[in-house]
């Protein structure tokens, strides 16, 4: 078990501080809640800390606040005004740092772009951009006013984009004419026209010039953001929201096909994200903070722009791909800006783990001081390799656990309060004011060693507000197992010293490189294949990316197995949802095993995939006869 100091040259072990923290939180979450929230600065006070009437929290009742005030204006009232903001670094190697100062006229000038193009408090603005600045300056701008900003990974296809920005109804989007990735520029724009052929709430498309490449402008719609930025107020003022006005739309993927639309308010989100990035990384305004993942994921919405920027920090933005031109893309970056906190993904980490430990050795890492990984579980080998050569054993690695809906760190080492010592592979403890357990389907907790339904207790400030447009689907998706009970949809185990290991989903959405996709999304997207009757998803292990896609498709009456039928099928899954969701194997079967109620049983898909045995039998929940079950599996086996 790795033991270390932080760079202060403080031990943070024995474990002292953590558990009187916690203890305070959990006996009374309401003041602990409270002296948290007052460390930012706030219009109006709130009235009331909680108003929970499960499963509705509001938290900092009648509170005025406003995100881009405190991730900017606050910073150009100190000497934060002349240091960095934002390091950013281009994929072809042309970079931009941006100071408080400059973050602070960019975002006032850009939020009077969106003023002046009609924008008002209360819309939802879609942004569909590539990591440049003008991505955090166009949120922040958005908080300016009011208006709820929905980023859409700038990965996702044509169609993606387009059921993205009709379920919020988004009356203008931001795009940009393309953005670089693997030495070539893809045309974002191009994409969103197709998009907008069917976005009918869209009225303007604000477009940022970032490649140079030649794009179509349809006029009376589209408008250049440099054109407008030069007309642009320097000051708009920050409006006081109310702690539960929506700062933020993030789709993410469920268990049917249709994404969820997971809405994040202000006062709350802030307040929790503001603490935990203290406590996890020990953030301050020194730092230097590279939060690897897109913008586009929740990841990059709490740790790239929000709670770094709340702190004052310097972060690092990176548009490319990190093998991108050479393999030591990253460490060159890490050791260009002096990096100090350094946070990314297992299958970033396993990605890199197999270029060996050459490339890194002719770079200077000695700046880092803390290692972070987030979004699926990292195995015990990747941690090591992880803390061995990238943080030469004297950085420790904090492994969060957290999810687009908890909108900020739940489960994860804390160094900063002295938490207790790490073990590989386990998200160690909660988080003050985080009341977590894992428990079994009737909701009574498990005994430890034993794995069963991770679930949070009580209410947090970074719970989100809801399901846009859909409050049934808050209550169904979350609340219905276990009343009054967050049901997260993971499995995990605390082992006999209280230790949390995340162990995966335990719904039908599959961790895909660390990206959330529905199994339901990739079948609805295969069966609109003329040929295809039926489909079924499982996933596999893989050695890089957690989990491999595969898909047993039955293919309709006078159609018959080809290579081109497959490499539809996989172009289909490509151009409805992205890259990203492109399946490993396509196997054409006659028959999908399914309970009497017509679900499909994913593990049968799987233990068929990967040879393995069918396992338990007696635990498969509305089986179909064993017999039955056990015949369509041998038949498969045949098949694939
Ligand atoms: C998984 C990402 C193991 C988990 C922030 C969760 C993890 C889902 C970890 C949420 C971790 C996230 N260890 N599994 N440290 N962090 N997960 O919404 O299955 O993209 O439910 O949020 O990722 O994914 P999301």
């Amino acid at each position: 078990m790795p033991q270390t100091t932080l760079t202060s040259g403080s031990t943070y072990w024995p474990f002292k501080k953590y558990f009187g923290v916690y203890n305070r939180s959990i006996k009374d979450p309401e003041a602990f809640w409270a002296e948290e929230a007052r460390k930012l600065e706030w219009f109006k006070t709130w009235d009331k800390v909680l108003d929970w009437q499960p499963p509705y929290a509001k938290w900092f009742v009648g509170g005025t606040l406003n995100a881009s005030y405190l991730c900017v204006d606050r910073h150009v009232k100190t000497w934060r005004r002349s240091k960095v903001a934002i390091y950013w670094e281009g994929e072809p190697g042309d970079t931009r740092v941006l100071s408080y100062s400059t973050l602070y006229r960019e975002v006032n000038k850009f939020a009077s772009v969106l003023l002046n193009l009609g924008m008002k408090k209360g819309d939802r603005i879609a942004l569909y951009l590539p990591m440049i600045p003008e991505l955090p300056i166009a949120m922040l701008a958005c908080a300016r006013i009011g208006a709820t900003h929905t980023v859409i990974f700038s990965g996702f296809s044509a169609q993606a984009l387009a059921d993205r920005v009709n379920d919020t109804g988004a009356r203008l989007l931001i795009t940009a004419d393309a953005g670089f990735r693997r030495g070539k520029p893809v045309a974002l724009k191009r994409i969103a026209d197709e998009a907008l052929e069917i976005t009918p709430s869209v009225e303007k498309m604000l477009v940022v010039r970032r490649a140079n490449i030649p794009v179509v402008m349809t006029p009376g719609r589209d408008v250049w953001l440099h054109e407008l930025m030069d007309q642009a107020s320097l000051f708009v003022n920050p409006d006081p929201m109310d702690s539960l006005h929506p700062l933020y739309i993030l789709y993410t993927s469920g268990t049917t096909g249709k994404p969820k639309g997971i809405v994040h308010g202000t006062g709350g989100y802030l307040t929790f994200n503001h603490s935990v990035y203290k406590w996890v990384f020990d953030i301050k305004e020194e730092s230097v903070y590279w939060c690897t993942a897109d913008v586009g994921w929740v990841t990059g919405h709490s740790s790239i722009v929000y709670a770094p920027l709340m702190h004052g920090a310097a972060i690092v933005l990176y548009e490319g791909a990190p093998d991108y031109p050479s393999i030591d893309r990253w460490w060159d970056i890490i050791e260009k800006y002096g990096v100090t906190i350094f946070y990314t993904s297992p299958t970033a980490i396993r990605m890199l783990m197999r270029y060996g430990e050459q490339e890194i050795e002719k770079h200077d890492l000695s700046s880092l001081e803390l290692l972070g990984s987030v979004g699926e579980p990292i195995n015990p080998e990747a941690w090591a390799w992880y803390y061995k050569h990238i943080g030469k054993e004297k950085c420790p690695v904090v492994d969060t656990w957290w999810q687009t809906e908890t909108g900020g760190i739940m489960i994860s080492p804390a160094p900063a309060i002295e938490c207790p010592p790490l073990k590989p592979g386990s998200a160690t403890f909660p988080l003050p004011g985080i009341l977590a357990d894992v428990v079994d389907e009737k909701g009574e907790s498990m005994p430890p060693e034993e794995r069963g339904i991770l679930v949070i207790k009580a209410p947090w400030p970074g719970i989100f507000l809801g399901v846009y447009g859909d409050p049934k689907r808050y209550v169904e998706s979350y609340w219905s197992k276990f009343p009054g009970i967050y049901y997260t949809g993971d499995y995990a185990i605390k082992d006999k010293d209280g230790y949390y290991w995340i162990l995966g989903r335990a719904d039908e959405v599959l961790k895909i490189a660390g990206h959330r996709i529905g199994t339901v999304e990739i079948e609805d997207a295969a069966v609109s294949h003329p040929a295809v009757a039926e489909a079924g998803v499982a996933s596999i292990p893989d050695p890089i990316k957690g989990e491999a896609i595969v898909i047993f498709v039955i293919l309709k009456e006078g159609f018959s197995p080809s290579p081109a039928i497959k490499a539809e099928i996989k172009d289909l899954i490509r151009k409805s949802i992205g890259p990203i969701a492109s399946p490993e194997q396509v196997y054409f079967v006659s028959k999908l095993p399914k309970t009497r109620s017509g679900k499909i049983m994913r593990r049968i898909l799987k233990a068929v995939a990967t040879s393995a045995s069918i396992g338990d039998l007696t635990t498969l929940e509305d089986e179909s006869s064993i017999e039955e079950v056990k015949k369509v599996y041998e038949e498969l086996k045949k098949e694939v």
